[in-house]
């Protein structure tokens, strides 16, 4: 083992050839006059403890987590945040004091500051629609249904699991009003409606029907210019659809905080990031 991390913190995920997380940071570092090495961590299924327990004794000061570890992570750390305890997932590693570690989840809270900035106002008293019932939609249910929606329906192709959800949110939430319902029964009438699902990784877009998208703020979960779940909902009369960019700033920047006690402007780095992909069309 050597006595020298490579880096201070790192994302760790499998594949994380492809994360931007390290030209967040590192621009994050910049403006914040901190100074860190921020790298990535590609480990094996099998080896995530023994992985994270030698990054951390070669002196790694924090970690994000990303696919496939989310969940592996939580049962790893010591104790976890209210996010990460409701997601039962970590994405953020921090060394508490005592040297325990601690598990945060700022997914959501990177999806709501994302939302507020493109919405301009609160969730408050909305309708929402939310698309999947698996790790990601879990992680941002609670911070969702913290905004104090009118209602939160959850469409999933197997509605079991966005029952099961559904009924976790309403024992932690007891006043939310949330339906579970199959993709195809949504209807219409949302304000907000958020893909939560994987479907677009193979182009694909959960079967729901075009009024659930009309006049909608449709946000994807996901990143990338021109996703299929945006590309279809401005075809199908969408207000406005945005990708999940912003959201990865904006969990990375909470992160960040977390670490560093300063919090980076996430805008800044996110119109970069925006002016950067409209170069390379
Ligand atoms: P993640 O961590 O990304 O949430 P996950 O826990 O595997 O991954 O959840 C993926 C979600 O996308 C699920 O809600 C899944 O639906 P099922 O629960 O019915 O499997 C949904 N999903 C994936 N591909 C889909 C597709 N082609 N159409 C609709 N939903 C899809």
């Amino acid at each position: 083992m050597s006595m020298h991390a490579e880096f201070d913190y790192v994302v760790v995920g499998n594949p994380v050839a492809h994360s931007i997380s390290p030209q967040i940071h590192t621009r994050f570092a910049e403006l914040t006059g901190e100074r860190l090495r921020y790298g990535r961590l590609k480990l094996e299924e099998s080896e995530f403890a023994r992985g994270m327990a030698d990054f951390f004794a070669a002196g790694g000061l924090g970690a994000n987590v990303t696919v496939p570890f989310k969940v592996a992570a939580a049962a790893w750390v010591d104790e976890l945040d209210q996010a990460a305890t409701f997601a039962g997932a970590v994405n953020t590693i921090v060394i508490r004091p005592d040297g325990g570690y601690l598990g945060c989840n700022t997914d959501g809270l990177g999806l709501l500051a994302d939302l507020h900035r493109q919405l301009n106002c609160s969730l408050a008293g909305s309708r929402i629609l939310v698309l999947g019932a698996g790790g990601a939609v879990r992680g941002v249910l609670g911070p969702l249904a913290d905004e104090t929606p009118a209602e939160i329906t959850i469409a999933n192709r197997t509605l079991g699991k966005a029952r099961s959800l559904a009924a976790d949110l309403c024992a932690e939430r007891p006043g939310q009003d949330v339906r579970a319902v199959l993709p195809a029964e949504t209807g219409g009438g949302y304000d907000v409606v958020i893909n939560g699902t994987s479907a677009g990784l193979s182009g694909a877009v959960a079967a729901i029907p075009a009024e659930a998208v009309a006049e909608a703020f449709c946000y994807d979960m996901v990143y990338g210019p021109r996703t299929a779940f945006c590309d279809w909902s401005l075809r199908h009369r969408a207000r406005m659809a945005v990708d999940g960019l912003g959201m990865l700033v904006e969990q990375a920047a909470a992160a960040f905080e977390l670490w560093r006690g300063v919090r980076p402007d996430a805008g800044v780095v996110l119109a970069e990031l925006l002016s950067a992909r409209a170069d390379s069309r």
